[in-house]
């Protein structure tokens, strides 16, 4: 098994009455894929948002690499934001700004990279993603799965280690699901670790290495896709058939 790179260990979140997390541990090693199930509302999202420190968490530890994040400030994080970068539920492009700028936009905020290096650079994800020369499209122009794919590719720009993907394919048709699927392999394929939050049991399935169970504040499952599948345990047989209504 390769190293851990990132470690949460013993996380508490609450809001107000609301316990989201009552003792989270989980572990995340080099270049795997991780996918984490559980019910709407189980703290899925709050989870990925603690983990870059956009929730703080009232107990526990996040550790990246074995130094731990999740007591730093705002600035001495950012630099953990290139490491660990989070693909939104929404894409969440800009919508003035056309697609070159969307993309490029990391860059020209966190490296000193000359306008060439940056085109080229541009260039390059475009192609990954399959919108090579559309550096030109707005947004607007763009199918769902399309700027899905955009956005995926701008949280990808600065080369991070670790994604974490907030139900990129929600609110896709199939042939859409497909093509970030195809991509999500592709930087899988490339070393690049991931945690992906989704509602879609066979994507997780064919995609993830591991796959776990959020369930009332804790991890109820945690094994390969495999022994999911053929789990006995109540709680997971509970979830997957409500996941298939
Ligand atoms: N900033 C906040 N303030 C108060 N409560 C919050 C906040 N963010 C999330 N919550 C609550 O925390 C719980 C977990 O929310 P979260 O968004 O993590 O769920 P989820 O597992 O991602 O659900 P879904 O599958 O529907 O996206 C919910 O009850 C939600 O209302
Ligand atoms: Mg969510």
């Amino acid at each position: 098994m390769n190293e851990v790179i990132l470690e949460l260990k013993d996380i508490h979140k609450s809001f107000g009455k609301n316990n989201i997390h009552r003792g989270i541990n989980l572990t995340l090693h080099k270049g795997e894929s991780l996918g984490l199930l559980g019910g709407s509302g189980t703290g899925k999202s709050v989870l990925l948002r603690s983990v870059i420190g956009l929730e703080r968490i009232d107990k526990g530890e996040i550790l990246f690499s074995g130094e731990r994040i999740d007591n730093l400030s705002e600035n001495l994080l950012t630099p953990y934001r290139i490491k660990i970068s989070y693909s939104f539920q929404s894409g969440a492009l800009f919508d003035s700004i056309n697609v070159f700028e969307n993309i490029a936009y990391p860059l020209f905020e966190h490296t000193k990279f000359s306008y060439n290096q940056i085109r080229d650079k541009v260039a390059e994800m475009l192609k990954l993603i399959d919108l090579e020369g559309k550096e030109e499209l707005m947004p607007s122009d763009l199918s769902g799965g399309m700027q899905k794919r955009v956005g995926m590719a701008r949280a990808m720009i600065l080369n991070p280690e670790i994604i974490l993907y907030d139900e990129p394919t929600a609110g896709l048709d199939p042939a859409n699901t497909l093509n970030v699927i195809s991509l999500m392999q592709k930087l899988k394929q490339k070393g690049l670790a991931s945690i992906f939050v989704t509602h879609d049991i066979p994507s997780a399935i064919m995609l993830c290495d591991r796959i776990v169970v959020l369930h009332e504040g804790k991890i109820a499952f945690n094994d390969t896709p495999q022994k999911f599948q053929a789990s006995e345990d109540p709680i997971v047989k509970k979830f997957i058939t409500s996941a298939k209504d």
